[in-house]
């Protein structure tokens, strides 16, 4: 990769000449569609949707992809019928008592981003149990936002650095994107290179805001409940052919320039 290429304060850089994205973030999206399309209940489609995460929880690594960021919960779903919030609610449940023994094992290291504040103290816990217990590993990194929102996540950051200033332990000049960077819930993940959105919706809709920077956008067609390696792997292709040059110019203008 050219010195031109680097991405400001963008963690681990990407191998050599490689255009491999290091971190993959999914909104993962279309579970209702999905579920109405067989006459089910949304609820279904939401439980089809985390066997469709563990289906790319299990493709990712095998494709060379070491940070994985799933949108799983906004912080804008409290909004959904009350039901509908339950199921959710109940998800992280069923993915960690079926799958934490085996990611951990696998040496997958699970953080929940977002805020605590509204999930019930029973999940807090299983959430932190699931932090705990994979807080060692290092093989492959899975973040699940759940009730988290971009927005939220900036203001919870600014909140906390007008505390340190308040507290005169910090000056507003210190205040840079770094330090900032480290007050988000990512703080420690390197920035998504890709950001996949299913279900043919072509938004961000508040997930990562400050992390996608310089992250490549691919929107495919195909509802999340029936995401897997294929479709990974078609995202990784398009992200392949992508031109990523970070707000400077193509290495032959360079030249052309002399
Ligand atoms: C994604 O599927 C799950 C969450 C956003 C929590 P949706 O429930 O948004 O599915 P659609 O968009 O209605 O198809
Ligand atoms: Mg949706």
């Amino acid at each position: 990769m050219a010195a031109s290429e680097k991405p400001p304060s963008a963690g681990a850089p990407l191998p050599e000449g490689s255009p491999h994205p290091l971190h993959v973030a999914v909104v993962m999206d279309g579970n209702g569609r999905w579920a109405k399309q067989r006459g089910l209940p949304r609820s279904l489609g939401h439980r089809a949707g985390v066997e469709a995460l563990k289906r790319t929880v299990e493709a990712a690594p095998r494709l060379n992809i070491r940070w994985l960021t799933v949108f799983g919960f906004s912080t804008e779903n409290w909004s959904r019928p009350a039901a509908e919030v339950a199921e959710l609610m109940a998800l992280p449940k069923r993915y960690f008592e079926s799958d934490i023994a085996r990611l951990d094992r696998e040496g997958v290291r699970v953080r929940v981003i977002g805020r605590r504040e509204g999930l019930s103290s029973d999940l807090v816990r299983l959430v932190e149990d699931a932090q705990a217990r994979t807080a060692r590993n290092d093989r492959f990194h899975l973040n699940i936002a759940f009730n988290y929102g971009g927005q939220a996540d900036i203001t919870d950051a600014a909140r906390r650095f007008a505390e340190e200033v308040a507290a005169g332990r910090r000056a507003p000049e210190d205040l840079d994107e770094a330090m900032l960077g480290g007050l988000l819930a990512t703080a420690g993940s390197p920035p998504p290179d890709l950001i996949v959105r299913p279900s043919g919706e072509q938004r961000l809709s508040n997930f990562l805001l400050w992390e996608a920077a310089y992250a490549e956008l691919v929107f495919q067609d195909v509802l999340w409940p029936d995401y897997g390696e294929e479709h990974l792997r078609a995202a990784l292709a398009e992200f392949a052919a992508r031109d990523r040059r970070y707000g400077a110019i193509a290495a032959d203008n360079v030249l052309a320039a002399g």
